[in-house]
């Protein structure tokens, strides 16, 4: 098709303000579903996505609309996701685009993933085309939130707001007319040799790779040889086609066009989202920039529940399909082989486990999550060293450690008046330090600096449940901080658990080591006999109790044996004890989610 007729565009928002709807009511204005496979929600097609109620990956579908004018246009949208743990998809699929609707729930107004990805866009140079949802509802506040829009951008002020319902259909028809007139078509050079955009890629058991790419000059024909320039892997374009949602063969994609090809290499690792894809006969001369590799948040370990091989094969076709997933192999003492994973946040972490349950089919044990700390090592005849320890297991032994710092996030809370002594005290048990307070309309804002580790696990849902889901939550990094941090050791009958071990503020070490050796008595696998369970701090034991035994222990207990026949057994049965002692403990997730549950 013609560039003059062709639109790229991604739908961004906040949260649940009605993307995945939107997208829904486009694709059946455009007839690009029938209504026979109308369905809500149509391209979150995922399990966890339906389970969740959220977009976890972004999706692209090529519509068709006719237009006022008479012409034909293709409408490629790209539906992504809000929640902040998926930013990195809205990253990739915002560079194959050339505009943005900026979708902002008129119940709700601007959000902090309304600004986050506003700013996305806006960095890029992406032209908004601002839209306000739900403006069926009787809470919709329509002049509030426009003119919180031309607050987030000014330049937006001398434009078309638009105004639709997702839900009922109501401005569909105007919105579509506006996608033609006011966002920008490609301008691609069509004589030039190619350059597509690897902007995402799926695994599939039959085809192998299949690459999601945005064809920026030159064109793209099935049985074209190609290369990938990064690292050079050369491939044949088996097949080349267009999302309608599914995939659906076409002859070839032109400058401009987004789509798809079948590359037929068996082995994700030999395809990088990011890369440029180029005519083997005739290469373009410099690839597109690339992305910037994001960066994790929290970071776990991920072992199997069976066999090794399987999750490996697992997980490199989920990083594919997800490049914000790290991964480096691990080793635990009491885990085996495993991967240490890098995560964008827990729900990621979440829904990354359901992936490998629900799509492969693979049991797995996750530990419990932790941040990066810097520590200050200091060993004897060397020097002071700065060490990034995301795995507690590594972090250097206590004696030769001279400080930590932890890394530090400001957070904004913005909350209705009701709620705002509730929150700082939550706020203050969260290691927060209050550093401003505002008013914000009919809502107070408050400024905190805390601990990244505070907050990434339970504080959002605390906070929610605090103020009736009033209050919203914004973090920015900045940088690390000094804190009094240890490790914690868990040992189970005498025996250091590697995987168990986690880093906490030494004010926090009482009480939570308590809590947590009292939940592990529940949740530690049982044994003929008792087990102690026990956290040690700096080599010192702060906490134990013992594990109960399966079943009665009939040495000491059984009264009909004689004196000889006691000794007996309770020798035997110590030396059964030192044999199944140490080694061979299994740890069920319960165990793990014991840790997660702590605070
Ligand atoms: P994420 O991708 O997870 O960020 O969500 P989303 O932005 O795609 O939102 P989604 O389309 O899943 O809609 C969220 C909720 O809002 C659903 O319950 C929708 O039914 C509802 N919703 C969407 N659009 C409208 C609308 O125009 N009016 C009303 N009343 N509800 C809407």
């Amino acid at each position: 098709m013609k560039q003059e007729f062709i639109r790229n565009f991604a739908i961004i928002s906040h949260i649940d303000h009605g993307k995945s709807t939107l997208s829904d009511r486009l694709m059946e204005a455009t007839k690009t579903v029938s209504d026979r496979e109308k369905a809500p929600q149509l391209l979150d097609s995922m399990g966890v996505e339906q389970a969740h109620g959220v977009t976890v990956k972004s999706r692209t579908v090529q519509n068709h609309y006719l237009g006022n004018d008479g012409h034909e246009y293709q409408l490629n949208l790209i539906d992504t996701p809000g929640h902040v743990d998926f930013n990195y998809e809205v990253t990739k699929s915002l560079s194959a685009t050339d505009g943005v609707i900026l979708l902002v729930d008129a119940t709700q107004g601007v959000q902090a993933q309304t600004v986050a990805n506003w700013r996305l866009a806006h960095d890029l140079g992406l032209p908004i085309l601002p839209v306000l949802n739900k403006i069926d509802s009787a809470s919709a506040q329509i002049e509030e939130t426009e003119q919180q829009i031309i607050d987030l951008d000014p330049s937006l002020a001398a434009q078309e707001i638009y105004h639709v319902s997702a839900k009922t259909g109501l401005g569909i028809s105007e919105l579509l007319e506006a996608i033609v007139h006011e966002l920008p078509a490609p301008t691609g050079d069509e004589k030039a040799p190619l350059k597509a955009l690897v902007f995402d890629s799926e695994y599939d058991a039959f085809k192998g790779v299949i690459a999601q790419v945005r064809v920026i000059d030159g064109s793209l024909t099935k049985g074209n040889s190609l290369v990938l320039m990064a690292n050079g892997q050369k491939l044949l374009a088996k097949e080349v086609g267009v999302y309608r949602p599914d995939r659906v063969p076409a002859d070839g994609l032109g400058a401009g066009e987004v789509g798809y090809v079948v590359t037929g290499i068996k082995d994700p690792k030999q395809v990088t989202v990011g890369d440029t894809l180029t005519s083997q006969q005739a290469p373009t001369k410099a690839p597109l920039p690339g992305y910037q590799k994001s960066q994790p948040v929290v970071y776990a370990g991920i072992y199997p529940v069976g066999d090794y091989k399987v999750l490996q094969e697992a997980l490199q076709k989920l990083a594919l399909n997800d490049t914000s997933l790290v991964l480096t192999d691990d080793q635990s003492e009491a885990m085996g082989p495993g991967f240490r994973a890098g995560f964008l946040g827990i729900f990621h972490l979440q829904i990354i486990k359901e992936r490998l349950e629900t799509e492969f089919g693979v049991e797995v044990v996750v530990t419990a999550p932790n941040v990066s700390y810097k520590v200050q090592v200091a060993q004897k005849g060397k020097e002071i060293e700065t060490v990034i320890v995301n795995n507690p297991t590594r972090f250097p032994e206590f004696s030769q450690v001279l400080a930590v710092e932890e890394p530090m996030v400001q957070a904004t809370i913005t909350t209705p008046n009701e709620s705002v002594n509730a929150l700082m005290k939550l706020a203050d048990d969260y290691r927060g330090e209050f550093a401003d307070m505002g008013n914000q309309g009919d809502y107070v804002r408050l400024v905190y600096k805390m601990p990244l580790s505070e907050i990434a696990y339970d504080f959002f849902n605390q906070l929610k449940s605090i103020s009736h889901g009033y209050a919203s939550f914004s973090t920015a990094a900045i940088g690390y901080q000094e804190a009094d941090l240890v490790k914690v050791d868990v040992q189970i009958n005498y025996a250091t658990v590697d995987a168990l071990s986690f880093v906490i503020h030494r004010s926090r070490v009482e009480e939570q080591t308590q809590k947590l050796v009292h939940e592990l008595k529940m949740t530690v696998p049982r044994r003929l006999y008792p087990m102690p369970v026990q956290a040690v701090v700096e080599g010192r034991v702060v906490a134990r109790v013992d594990v109960p035994p399966l079943r009665k222990n009939v040495a000491v207990n059984g009264s009909s044996y004689s004196i000889s026949k006691k000794q007996a057994l309770l020798r035997r049965q110590s030396a059964n004890k030192r044999q199944a002692a140490q080694s061979d403990i299994e740890l069920p997730q319960a165990v793990f989610n014991t840790l997660l549950s702590l605070n």
